[in-house]
């Protein structure tokens, strides 16, 4: 059989969708395979002018199928027949990896730490661990640049705060009418500080445009706060070309990463991002949250801390005691993740730590893909009206996180229903109300959500889809 050839950047998903189903690729450009960073193994940068990558219609190596019944396995509650979670939004699983992790927290070590005794150093070794996993997870420069807290909009107030004292010239702000409400009301908070505000808006498709952002860009933007991705309607940002803007303007970028946390890499260094929060459980981790921001300007924020608390980070940013169980799990969580590169989606030859995060988490977009593609197929079918990014040719720029509403029925009536069958998915405002707002919707009432992460199915989108039938047929 003759291989066929991508000269574009990989991408396996747009194969699929030129209805090239079984197309996998057998070989990845030598100029990559040798090259240091494995992400550009997957994106192959320089693939358009020097190289080709052979693919073919051979049956696709083993490591390269998204095995979701094994990764299924590993999650307890998936165990339980009967529940199909479309929630993941809201929060996702724990593997047993992060349960365990989080029990051997308890039993063995559930001291303060900072104490000289050997159960307390254990604390403090399991924090340092977890700040290098969380690091490796962010492609952090520095695990120094990781913070610890209870949940992300905590962090983001806590960040206005002190980014609120230092507004002097620079005194503007953009926000979005896209993101989640923590991402902007903490710093609409700011305009008793003297703060003004600008909004960069959504567009008709569900998303922001980097050439909206510019005309609001002057010497005076002090920051611009966004979301990576819209945890309403599933779109994905330009953040990188963002911060790329910003920064000509001598702005900082805030990112919301909350919503893209488990569906795809981070990389605070590629974006060239300032600050970035995350909710650990999004991620597969127990309720907790962290931030991300760049050395250099961590030391220089003013944040509040007890004199005897130096003024550097993360402690700088980190009041108070936080919920050590949790970040242990948050550890164990990564792992998880890692694991999926290692043992499934990686190069055999894949080695660093990062290298697997990464194998991981291209499968798990390139897998998300074809949930998002039924997803799609399926809400189109029901006749449901669907908010935001829906062309099949752009389930790059997408999660597979659908806002939608069933015609002449109440968003309450679809999500007791499929509650009724066992389906958890979610109605109302997404906690985004300007977003709510921008799509012409009633709030609170507002719209559907279902969200899917990697371990949801297309058998359980199949149950998801009769119920929605059935209920768009005879109400
Ligand atoms: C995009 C986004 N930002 C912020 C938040 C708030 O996160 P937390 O509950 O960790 O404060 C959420 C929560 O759903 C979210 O989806």
């Amino acid at each position: 059989m003759q291989p066929v050839y991508k000269t574009d950047v990989f991408d396996i998903q747009s194969f699929r969708l030129r209805g090239l189903a079984r197309l996998e690729l057998v070989d990845l450009c030598s100029f990559c395979r040798g090259y240091s960073r494995p992400l550009d193994r997957w994106r192959c940068q320089f693939a358009q002018k020097r190289h080709r990558m052979p693919v073919t219609n051979q049956t696709a190596s083993p490591r390269r199928q998204f095995p979701v019944d094994q990764i299924r396995s590993r999650f307890p509650a998936l165990q339980q027949s009967g529940f199909i979670y479309f929630d993941n939004a809201a929060g996702a699983q724990i593997p047993r990896g992060v349960f365990d992790a989080v029990n051997h927290h308890l039993l063995n070590c559930n001291v303060q730490r900072g104490g000289r005794y050997e159960k307390s150093k254990q604390v403090d070794s399991s924090i340092a661990k977890a700040r290098e996993s969380v690091a490796i997870l962010l492609n952090a420069r520095d695990p120094s640049e990781v913070a610890f807290g209870m949940n992300a909009t905590s962090f983001i107030r806590l960040m206005s705060l002190a980014i609120g004292q230092t507004l002097v010239r620079r005194n503007e702000i953009i926000l979005t009418d896209m993101d989640h409400e923590a991402n902007i009301a903490t710093w609409l908070a700011l305009a008793a500080a003297g703060a003004r505000f600008s909004w960069w808006r959504m567009r008709d498709d569900g998303n922001l445009h980097v050439e909206d952002l510019k005309p609001l860009l002057s010497g005076r933007t002090r920051l611009v706060a966004c979301s990576v991705t819209s945890n309403a309607l599933g779109s994905i940002v330009d953040v990188a070309s963002a911060a790329r803007l910003a920064h000509e303007f001598g702005a900082e970028l805030f990112l919301d990463c909350v919503h893209y946390g488990p569906h795809g890499p981070i990389d605070v260094r590629a974006w060239d991002c300032d600050y970035l929060v995350c909710s650990g459980y999004k991620v597969f981790s127990p309720h907790m949250g962290f931030l991300w921001g760049r050395l250099e300007l961590l030391r220089k924020l003013p944040t509040f801390r007890e004199d005897f608390i130096p003024d550097e980070p993360p402690g700088k940013i980190e009041a108070g005691t936080f919920v050590y169980e949790n970040v242990a799990g948050m550890e164990a969580a990564v792992r998880y993740l890692e694991s999926l590169g290692e043992e499934f989606l990686g190069e055999p030859r894949s080695a660093s730590r990062r290298g697997n995060l990464l194998a991981a988490m291209h499968g798990i977009r390139d897998y998300e893909q074809t949930l998002s593609l039924e997803m799609l197929r399926v809400l189109r079918e029901c006749g449901a009206e669907i908010y935001g990014h829906q062309q099949e040719q752009l389930l790059q720029q997408r999660v597979p996180t659908f806002l939608f509403n069933l015609k002449s029925m109440s968003p309450e009536r679809v999500t007791e229903r499929m509650a009724d069958a066992g389906i958890g998915v979610r109605d109302g405002h997404m906690y985004a109300p300007r977003l709510i707002a921008r799509l012409g919707l009633p709030f609170p009432g507002g719209a559907v959500r279902a969200s899917l992460v990697h371990y949801n199915t297309l058998e359980e989108i199949r149950q998801f889809a009769t119920v929605l039938h059935d209920l768009s047929q005879h109400g």
